[in-house]
């Protein structure tokens, strides 16, 4: 996601700062900007695109002090322009405030405030804290931000300077990571250690709705009543390299850690306060044309037609509506049979894949109706469809995806109440209901995250493997297909994936003893037929890696290995069972030698048809 620094210390702030942006750029972004507190005020200047454009435009000007803030904006709220970079500021010019994160209340904030008086002046959900900050401050900037964060929902990491509070930086946080450089006549506060490593390798984790004070002297920390809160601070040694990466050792690692909250971002503030009713970001479509649709056709490529395979069954199932999920590289060639009341959704992580933009021009020139699920503000997926979904997944660095999958699996299922919700299928109170199961869902992540070390050991038993086999049934389908193209891409094994039911009309013939086959096998109305399953290609020798249920006892006596998955509702098991087939891809690859972050022959983003 984006990237924050913060400064106060006897060094002129801006170098510090733009330093600090330029460790931070592995993050991804697509705009940037610094504020200065010096002699002359507040001082801030922002620009799309990359720093370097930014640097452009700074390199004619003196910005003077040694107190600043920085930011490298991944879009959320609004597309990536100078207008919507961070830091934004108050109608006085006094305040300065950068963030990472969503503010999943803000339209109701925004609203009060335009009726104080308040002019917006960008998109973003970050503008409305500038403007509290103006309208509580009293001459104490840390019990101003202390109130404010009390009113927030949702998940972020502000960083905020005021005119009037010279030597102070104030910076609070919420389900998102920010630390505190501790130096010698120098404090800082960062995204993460690579932030500031050149300059301190001292640092202290803030925990969870801590706000922090920094000044040249030294950093309190207070909770949000204001008592302070005692820490240790650490010693970083981690190379800079090794610092982008959280410490993990590929980006991959780092990404799948990301998970819960790549999920947990997908799904917030989806539901109007009040009302209880699911929204989309941007939606061109009436509700009388969502009432009218009459077939959904589902475009995507690779994963992401595999998270497609999945909303299918979320959709059919919520909304009683016929999907077809369709590989978008197919789709236009086949004169496909859509019209006005089609709603076409398309899947693309990057907004930009050739296959999936030309299938979505095709189907918009029948005048379907088309809506995008994808990871990227402004990206043309997003720019040439009648509605927009965004997954909030935050910037992925490894080629191949993960924690943006996850968001797609989650949209998926955003989207399949949304209709329900629209259309009437299912009342207000079911769609609560779903949704607070899928809220429920991250944590469970979390969980599943902290038992991967056994996968691993299994993962490094299978290094001379061949070919690997992957089953399921139902919604076990498409993700027994998403572990096979993880591990080819990963691993370079040849790996496919089938439903269950359709093994032994022929891919049992692949099997020979030793094959490994993992079988995704949670506990679901389709059990019994499974477990029938995992015996038939054990009678032929295969070793059975099966993916269960905590406490599911039936599976044991068929598997040489069981991976034990939390509890959930059958429909949202996806989001679990993905994850370990993650790790079993990253940990082979890595037991063979390879580069887990850039596969041979892949692109993250595929621009040609
Ligand atoms: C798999 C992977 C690819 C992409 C596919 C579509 O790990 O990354 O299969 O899912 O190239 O890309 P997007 O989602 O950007 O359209």
């Amino acid at each position: 996601m984006c990237g924050i620094v913060g400064y106060v210390g006897d060094q002129q702030a801006l170098e510090v700062v733009l330093d600090g942006l330029r460790r931070l750029e592995y993050r991804g972004y697509d705009s940037a900007g610094v504020s200065v507190l010096g002699a002359d005020g507040l001082q801030v200047e922002r620009k799309a695109g990359k720093l370097a454009n930014l640097e452009k435009v700074l390199s004619g000007r003196d910005l003077p002090g040694t107190l600043g803030i920085g930011h490298t904006r991944w879009a959320t709220h609004g597309p990536p322009t100078d207008a919507n970079a961070h830091p934004h500021v108050d109608c006085t010019g006094k305040v300065a405030v950068v963030h990472n994160g969503t503010i999943e209340n803000f339209e109701l904030l925004v609203a009060g405030l335009q009726d104080r008086g308040h002019e917006r002046r960008s998109d973003t959900d970050t503008e409305v804290v500038a403007h509290l900050v103006e309208e509580r401050y009293d001459g104490d900037l840390p019990a101003t931000v202390r109130s404010i964060c009390k009113d927030l929902e949702g998940s972020f990491v502000l960083v905020i300077s005021h005119a009037d509070e010279p030597g102070l930086i104030v910076a609070a946080r919420r389900n998102l990571p920010l630390v505190i450089g501790l130096g010698d006549g120098e404090n800082f506060v960062g995204s993460d250690v690579t932030a500031f490593i050149a300059h301190t390798r001292e640092a202290r984790a803030v925990e969870q709705d801590q706000v922090v004070e920094v000044r040249r002297e030294g950093v309190t920390v207070t909770d949000l009543e204001g008592a302070v809160v005692e820490g240790e601070s650490y010693h970083v040694d981690w190379d800079t390299d090794a610092a982008e990466k959280g410490g993990y050792e590929f980006f991959m690692d780092k990404e799948i850690a990301e998970q819960p909250e790549a999920v947990r971002a997908t799904l917030g503030g989806r539901l109007t306060e009040g009302e209880g009713l699911l929204h989309l970001d941007e939606l061109s479509m009436s509700v009388e044309d969502v009432r009218d649709i009459e077939q959904v056709v589902i475009i995507a490529c690779g994963s992401s037609y595999h998270s497609g395979l999945v909303g299918k069954y979320a959709i059919e199932r919520w909304c009683r509506l016929p999907v077809q999920v369709e590989m978008a590289s197919e789709f236009r060639y086949r004169d496909p049979v859509v019209g006005r009341r089609t709603l076409v959704i398309a899947i693309s992580q990057s907004g930009e894949t050739a296959d999936t933009l030309e299938a979505l021009r095709h189907a918009r020139s029948q005048r379907a109706w088309v809506l995008a699920v994808t990871n990227t503000v402004g990206s043309t997926v997003s720019r040439e469809s009648d509605a927009v979904l965004y997954t909030r997944a935050g910037p992925e660095v490894a080629v191949a995806s993960t924690k943006a999958v996850i968001a797609q699996l989650a949209a998926m299922y955003v989207v399949g109440l949304y209709l329900a919700q629209v259309r009437g299928t299912r009342d207000a109170d079911e769609v609560r209901a779903h949704m607070q199961d899928l809220q429920e869902v991250p944590a469970l992540i979390e969980e599943l995250l902290t038992r991967m070390e056994p996968v691993r050991e299994l993962a490094r038993s299978l290094v001379d493997a061949e070919r690997v086999l992957f089953l399921g049934r139902h919604v076990g389908f498409p993700m027994a297909l998403e572990g096979a193209l993880k591990l080819k891409e990963l691993a370079y094994v040849s790996a496919e994936g089938f439903p269950a039911g359709e093994i032994k009309h022929g891919p049992i013939a692949l099997i020979e003893p030793g094959t490994p086959v993992v079988i995704i096998a949670p506990r679901h109305a389709l059990q019994a037929k499974l477990i029938n399953n995992i015996q038939e290609v054990r009678a032929r020798g295969a070793r059975t890696i099966v993916i269960a249920t905590d406490g599911d006892e039936s599976v044991t006596p068929y598997a040489d290995h069981v991976i034990l998955i939390p509890d959930v509702k059958s429909l949202l098991a996806p989001l679990l069972t993905i994850v370990p087939m993650q790790v079993l891809s990253a940990e082979l690859a890595r037991a063979r030698g390879l580069d887990v972050d850039q596969p041979r022959n892949l692109a993250k983003s595929v621009t040609v048809e």
